[in-house]
């Protein structure tokens, strides 16, 4: 039997009062800019704060069509190119990276973050920004505390037992196909926080993002893994690549994030400092 409301909202708040602690204490280093070609074609999401350790704006596309959201990938990768991690922090990107990129300005501005399945199998994880100059920022952009959770499945997943999916504080979204509906059809009829978006079919991934702008999602932050990131990426509908690459070798051997070099227009290059030195931050717009 699932744990009641109260259970599930108590795990929700110490997660969150850990995943705070953790922020505020976190040393950042400020990144040092190598190019910097943004413009006024992207927005700029950035604070007085940011900006000091962001060492300029953080850029994010605009919607390039008025039926979709604007969509970025946000990942980190190992010097030799893997991505797949149980810990991608454990790849090496650094404490910046973590708190100010990955938890903070590539989601900070986002109506949603979006997960495939495996990412948060087994986990009780939620995704949102920790820190309390980024939660400050959020809030000055007039978004809700949490982004809209969204997790993508074919198979479906243990809904009973996993946190993001039993808090009614958080709206969840589930991406997926129609046996997979049916068979949670009780589990989800419990939790009216949930909306499914349902595909006929799994390459339908353009229909379910266009429902998805239909439902008011502007921007989503899709945090991967590569397996949900490259079906994105095949369909278009990835504007902005955030990719982090750190000085060490590791990751699971061959979990590259696309199986070829991906071509796009580098908008930010940027290297970390101190203790950071040899990790690069690239923003790619795709397309
Ligand atoms: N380095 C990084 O920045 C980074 C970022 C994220 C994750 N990771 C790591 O990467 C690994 C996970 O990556 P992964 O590639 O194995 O998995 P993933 O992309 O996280 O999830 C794949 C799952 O997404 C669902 N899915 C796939 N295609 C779909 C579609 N068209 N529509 C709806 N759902 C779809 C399926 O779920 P079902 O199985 O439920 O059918 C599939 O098994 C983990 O080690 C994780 O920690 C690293």
């Amino acid at each position: 039997m699932t744990a009641s409301a109260a259970v599930w909202r108590e795990r929700l708040s110490a997660f969150v009062a850990r995943k705070e602690a953790d922020a505020r204490v976190a040393r950042l280093l400020p990144f040092v800019t190598d190019v910097d070609e943004g413009g006024d074609a992207f927005d700029r999401i950035e604070s007085t704060w940011t900006r000091a350790f962001f060492d300029g704006p953080f850029y994010a596309s605009r919607p390039a069509d008025h039926r979709l959201p604007a969509t970025s990938l946000v990942f980190v990768q190992s010097r030799d190119g893997n991505t797949g991690a149980a810990d991608p922090s454990g790849l090496g990107g650094g404490d910046t990276d973590q708190h100010l990129i990955y938890e903070g300005l590539s989601r900070v501005a986002a109506d949603g973050v979006l997960a495939g399945a495996e990412t948060i199998r087994g986990g009780q994880l939620i995704f949102s920004t920790w820190h309390p100059e980024l939660v400050a920022l959020r809030a000055s952009l007039g978004l809700p505390r949490h982004p809209l959770q969204m997790i993508a499945t074919l198979r479906g997943i243990d809904v009973d037992s996993t946190l993001i999916f039993n808090v009614p504080d958080l709206r969840v979204v589930l991406l997926t196909v129609p046996p997979c509906v049916n068979a949670f059809h009780h589990a989800l009829a419990q939790r009216p926080w949930i909306t499914p978006v349902i595909m006929d079919d799994p390459n339908d991934l353009r229909g379910a993002f266009e429902r998805l702008r239909a439902l008011g999602i502007q921007r989503i932050s899709c945090v991967g893994g590569r397996t949900i990131a490259r079906q994105l990426i095949d369909a278009g509908l990835v504007q902005d690549l955030y990719l982090t690459t750190s000085p060490k070798n590791g990751g699971e051997p061959n979990t590259p994030l696309y199986p070829k070099p991906l071509k796009g227009r580098l908008i930010v290059k940027k290297h970390g400092t101190g203790s950071e030195k040899g990790v690069t931050f690239e923003h790619l717009a795709l397309g």
